[in-house]
């Protein structure tokens, strides 16, 4: 009898274990019952699809490819069944007041944000380094961003981070700044002082947005950073897509506890901006990434992602002419994300070197180094792996080709500024050569991806100094 209670109690709490994942559970239920299907999308199920794409994807996920209103799955905007559940299961998990699911990455987010919260002439205070999207948001609601530049890391050729000081700074010297936005991490991973900051965003009364695209594993592993959520930030733009486990462009953007923004606009712009046919299929794999985040399972990967980020780092510090970039400030940084650089080769050659001689391929390479995430579904032996890659090519003087070519590719300038974003984009234009672009306005956006990083702004004056990263651009498009 005892047995007998003793196993329906392990089998209540395995149950209780078990983490909701409700539009998945919603899709698996449609997928049982299926009915005769007389709405988009047109492929039905996958009957009428090229039959390659078929068998390299698989029956099955043509059979759940489908859009909300449909089979009760509940609908995107506005918030509905199963998707309305998942969005506040997913509030919680991230800890906040509210979360929307974005497709088209974290870009919609950002993009939303800046439709919502900005308006034509209004200053926003905004790193140099920004993510382009911010840009597009930027030039469509017509605000104008007032840059500060982040710390410099010479030696990489990146940006470091940017010091609540000179956030202070501006703000007192530009009363009329009426947002901040900062992108924290970098691409790189470097962190800056998010809760100090926010407590300066507080000070002048100002709210602060925080492009953690990048982070969203922060919440997750008491080892990484704390998310800007739990820092003071009011919103918050994840790609889950990048580092959480869920399938490509579907982001989270969420609105923070205590934060009084306008969650009404932001749906609103979400709404403008979204697709009027979101993918379930991208949706569940939201639900399942913040569910996979939160079970034991999920943890146990995070933890070894963490364990093995360690591991590769110990293990490239042995290395002679090998370096690993540490931003080491005084707080938590991101171990996850690698950047090395092995002297006398570019980071675009030891990229082919990897690629060609090794079958690696990494998160992406700049002139100086290459990017490696370490990601929940890498496996130690892939470590191991790669480490014996690196510690060989550093070894064994490979010739660098790379260097000759001069080239840059992450922007570092500090903008001069001739005209407002939207003017200079809407502006009249040409297209004129590059050799002939000294001295002229940029018209767009040049911003190469990865990492999204814009080389000219529209209403920056092109200098010289432009000339290094624009080797792929024959013509600039420049205002007239
Ligand atoms: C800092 C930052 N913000 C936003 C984005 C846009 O993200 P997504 O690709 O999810 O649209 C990126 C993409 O690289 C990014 O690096």
């Amino acid at each position: 009898m005892a047995k007998e209670l003793l196993k329906k109690i392990s089998i209540k709490e395995d149950v209780e274990q078990k983490v909701k994942a409700p539009i998945v559970e919603a899709l698996k239920i449609a997928y049982d019952n299926p009915t005769y299907q007389f709405h988009i999308p047109g492929h039905t199920k996958g009957n009428a699809i090229f039959k390659d794409f078929k068998k390299l994807v698989g029956e099955k996920v043509l059979t759940v490819d489908t859009t909300d209103e449909f089979d009760n799955l509940g609908t995107l905007h506005p918030a509905t069944g199963p998707i309305k559940e998942a969005q506040e299961l997913a509030a919680e998990a991230f800890g906040a007041k509210k979360t929307f699911f974005l497709l088209n990455g974290s870009t919609s987010g950002n993009l939303a944000l800046a439709m919502a919260l900005t308006k034509k002439g209004q200053k926003i205070l905004v790193n140099r380094n920004c993510h382009r999207s911010i840009l597009t948001g930027l030039i469509i609601s017509g605000a104008e961003p007032v840059w500060i530049c982040p710390n410099k890391i010479e030696d990489w050729s990146v940006w470091g981070n940017i010091e609540a000081n000179k956030v202070d700074k501006m703000l007192t010297e530009n009363k009329d700044i009426s947002m901040v936005w900062i992108t924290n991490p970098t691409y790189e991973g470097v962190v800056s002082d998010i809760k100090a900051i926010s407590l300066v965003c507080k000070k002048h009364g100002v709210p602060f947005i925080v492009d953690e695209a990048h982070g969203c594993l922060w919440n997750f592993n008491k080892d990484l950073p704390e998310t800007a959520l739990k820092l003071g930030a009011d919103a918050v733009v994840h790609s889950l897509h990048k580092t959480g486990g869920s399938m490509s462009q579907s982001s989270m953007l969420h609105i923070s506890k205590d934060s009084c923004l306008d969650e009404v606009a932001i749906e609103k712009a979400l709404k403008l901006l979204h697709t009027t046919s979101p993918s379930l299929l991208l949706l569940a794999s939201l639900d399942a990434s913040r569910a996979n985040l939160q079970s034991k399972k999920g943890q146990k990967l995070l933890e070894k992602a963490v364990e093995n980020a360690k591991y590769l780092r110990k293990r490239l510090d042995q290395i002679p002419n090998l370096h690993q970039l540490k931003g080491d400030f005084g707080y938590k940084t991101d171990v996850t994300k690698v950047f090395v650089k092995i002297d006398g080769l570019s980071g675009k050659r030891l990229e082919s070197i990897l690629e060609i001689d090794f079958k690696i391929e990494v998160e992406s390479a700049s002139d100086i180094g290459v990017l490696i995430l370490c990601n929940l579904g890498n496996k130690r032996s892939e470590f191991k792996y790669l480490a014996d890659a690196l510690e060989k090519i550093a070894e064994n003087h490979y010739q660098d080709i790379y260097y000759l070519e001069k080239r840059k590719h992450m922007p570092m300038l500090d903008p001069i500024i001739k005209m407002s974003l939207r003017d200079a984009f809407y502006a009249e234009k040409e297209r004129i050569p590059k050799s002939e672009a000294i001295g002229r306005i940029s018209a767009e956006v040049v911003a190469e991806c990865p990492p999204g990083i814009s080389i000219l702004l529209p209403g920056e004056l092109i200098t010289e100094e432009h000339l290094p990263y624009l080797n792929d651009y024959d013509t600039l498009e420049v205002v007239k």
